[in-house]
């Protein structure tokens, strides 16, 4: 091979490998092996949204670049197992004497029910009526007692008072490894409504650090009231980086990327919605959102005049779907953002609730465009996301 046809042959390489799958194809196996697993790449943006109290924190995470991970998933009749792999220079942990150390993390998102593709809960969470489950793992420092005031030694020797010599030891070595891991299930229809569920059953997680890369797998049942498996699966991912300070919102976050667990007309149609790449004009969309959203976004580089008063849109198309974009232009009731803390910014109220509970969004339906400037604004929207280097 002369050198140049080397050359152009390892930049088609490089490219292959960063264009992100649309979707990943779960094997079918009797034996879940994690180490077989076939993993895609799925690409992760920094979420946005809403800007963090901690300065500092928000300072870290300005200008960040996109994040590749990589995912795979394998299923029986059973369960699913998931692996997401992701390059990481620290191994930073989550420190109980400190509170300004924090630890890498992982989670997967899944809705709970199977819903029609184009009406998938809010990325950010799920949203009312569209619940999710989160499967979340933190890499702590060693030990998390289950009382946050515990003493861990007094706490393991409480529960170990009738053991003693070997058997004590036995006691002692399988109860750090259980509470040194943090990872648990939460339901939730939009951040900050996280609830734990403390009977899930039938969920394993571990995450490993080894050589600069994270190696995170999930095992969870493959039905159960937190998830379903549909002939597509949705999965989104979120990561946090401890060195970042990440936590809470400073993370990067995929769009729903679905899981093929079928063949058929239905799997490849769901697939088709959820990745689907508007085609219209995206100058003809960013003259628009300039005239009709400017107002309230901020968009990349089009600033919007105020702080708190709506979502920043700058990584909108790196974690959302062009059904939800559209969704959110011309019906914003139907699936609600959750804004700020009311109490830290009363100014930044992103809709109102009525006495039964309903959320009105603060952004009017703009229901009266024409169904190609429509798709021009999601064109435009789905441009805005973060590049990888
Ligand atoms: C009067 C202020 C205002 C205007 C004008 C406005 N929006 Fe919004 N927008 C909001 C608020 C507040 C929310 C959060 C509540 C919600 O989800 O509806 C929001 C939410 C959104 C979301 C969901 C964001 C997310 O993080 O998931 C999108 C997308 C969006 N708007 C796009 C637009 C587009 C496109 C336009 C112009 C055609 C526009 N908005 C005009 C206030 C506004």
């Amino acid at each position: 091979m002369n050198k140049t046809v080397k050359l152009l042959t390892l930049t088609a390489m490089a490219s292959i490998s960063l264009a992100a799958a649309d979707f990943i194809t779960a094997a079918k196996a009797d034996k879940l092996d994690a180490s077989k697993v076939k993993l895609e790449s799925v690409m992760l943006y920094p979420q946005t949204t809403i800007g963090n109290n901690d300065k500092e924190a928000t300072a870290k995470m300005k200008g960040l670049k996109a994040l590749e991970a990589k995912a795979g998933a394998a299923f029986n009749d059973k369960e699913m197992l998931v692996v997401i792999k992701w390059k990481d220079a620290t191994d930073s942990k989550q420190s109980q004497k400190s509170t300004k150390a924090f630890g890498d993390s992982v989670a997967i998102q899944f809705p709970t029910a199977c819903l029609e593709a184009d009406k998938l809960p809010y990325i950010g969470m799920g949203s009312e009526g569209r619940t999710v489950s989160v499967l979340l793992q933190k890499n702590t420092e060693g030990v998390y007692p289950a009382n946050e005031n515990a003493d861990i030694t007094a706490h393991q020797a409480r529960q170990n008072l009738n053991l003693f010599g070997e058997e004590l030891k036995k006691k002692e070595a399988s109860q750090k490894t259980l509470v040194a891991k943090y990872n648990k299930v939460f339901v939730a229809e939009g951040f900050r409504s996280m609830t734990e569920v403390k009977d899930a059953k039938g969920y394993e997680m571990s995450m490993n650090y080894k050589s600069g890369e994270w190696t995170a797998v999930f095992k969870k049942p493959l039905n159960d009231d937190y998830s379903k498996a549909c002939d597509a699966t949705p999965m989104a991912i979120a990561i946090w980086d401890g060195a970042k300070d990440g936590r809470n919102g400073n993370k990067w976050l995929s769009s729903w990327t679905p899981i093929k667990t079928k063949d058929g007309a239905k799997a490849k149609a769901d697939i088709a919605k959820i990745s689907e790449k508007s085609k219209g004009s995206v100058a003809n969309g960013k003259k628009l959102a300039t005239d009709n959203c400017a107002a309230c976004h901020t968009m990349g580089d089009i600033k919007a005049p105020m702080a708190y008063m709506a979502p920043e849109l700058s990584n909108i198309g790196g974690y959302s779907t062009a059904a939800y974009l559209k969704e959110s232009i011309v019906a914003p009731n139907a699936a609600v953002v959750p804004g700020y803390n009311k109490n830290a910014h009363p100014s930044g109220t992103w809709y109102s609730v009525d006495d039964k509970g309903a959320r009105t969004s603060t952004m009017p339906a703009f229901d009266y465009l024409k169904p190609t400037e429509i798709d021009d604004i999601v064109a435009f929207l789905q441009t805005l996301k973060a590049g990888v280097k």
